[in-house]
């Protein structure tokens, strides 16, 4: 097997200047305001995640006892999420995403919080990217292929850097080895954000008009 980059990945750093780093980190500031972080847990074992998460748009992943899923409403208030930023829906659509994303996942890693190698896979259509979005301390972050076995690479992504997985790479194996305390100063007390952009449904592109007989 090759360790060739999967075909469909991109890594872009430094994609956010540091005015819409800050931008962005206060906009996530006021949709944790409106909706708490909560700490998911492994389904069946209930091991808590080492993350803290929310998230915004019509739908949020969450991960409890009961399984991993999207629901339209916060687990713990019941309230709706809260509307997405505008500035991650033009992302989304600047980097040639289609259709609208449907959910933003917010995972905040405190030091020494990380997340083990992992594919996203509880969405109902993979034909459209994952678009990560990073702010504050830098993180390692692991690549794999589409299996679980098989070589791994590490890349350090940086506040503002954006990485895409389409194609291919959509299903690529992916985690956060260690985020290094104390390498940015955007966010109040540290630590590291991570944005996820993901489409969970399939959608309709709309046929063209017929052309007038005139
Ligand atoms: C994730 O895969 O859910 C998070 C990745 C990251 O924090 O960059
Ligand atoms: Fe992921």
């Amino acid at each position: 097997m090759s360790d060739a980059p999967l075909e469909g990945l991109a890594v872009l750093p430094g994609r956010l200047s540091a005015a819409e780093q800050r931008a962005l980190a206060d906009e996530v500031a006021d949709v944790i305001a409106a909706a708490p972080l909560f700490t998911p847990v492994m389904p069946r074992t209930g091991a808590p995640f080492s993350v803290r998460m929310t998230n915004c748009g019509p739908l949020g992943w969450v991960a409890d006892r009961a399984g991993y899923r999207y629901q339209p409403t916060h687990p713990e208030t019941g309230d709706p999420w809260p509307a997405m930023p505008q500035r991650l829906i033009d992302l989304w659509s600047e980097l040639g995403a289609p259709a609208d994303p449907e959910t933003c996942l917010i995972n905040v890693y405190a030091p020494g919080a990380r997340m083990g190698l992992h594919q996203d896979r509880d969405e109902g259509t993979f034909d459209a990217p994952v678009v990560s979005v990073s702010l504050g301390d830098t993180a390692v972050f692991r690549m794999g292929g589409t299996t679980r076995r098989g070589p791994t690479r590490s890349v350090r992504l940086a506040s503002g850097d954006v990485v895409v997985f389409g194609g291919a790479a959509r299903l690529m194996y992916h985690g956060i080895d260690r985020v290094l305390a104390g390498s940015s100063t955007l966010l109040p007390g540290g630590g590291r954000i991570n944005l996820t952009l993901r489409r969970v449904t399939p959608w309709t592109t709309p046929s063209p008009k017929p052309r007038s007989s005139r």
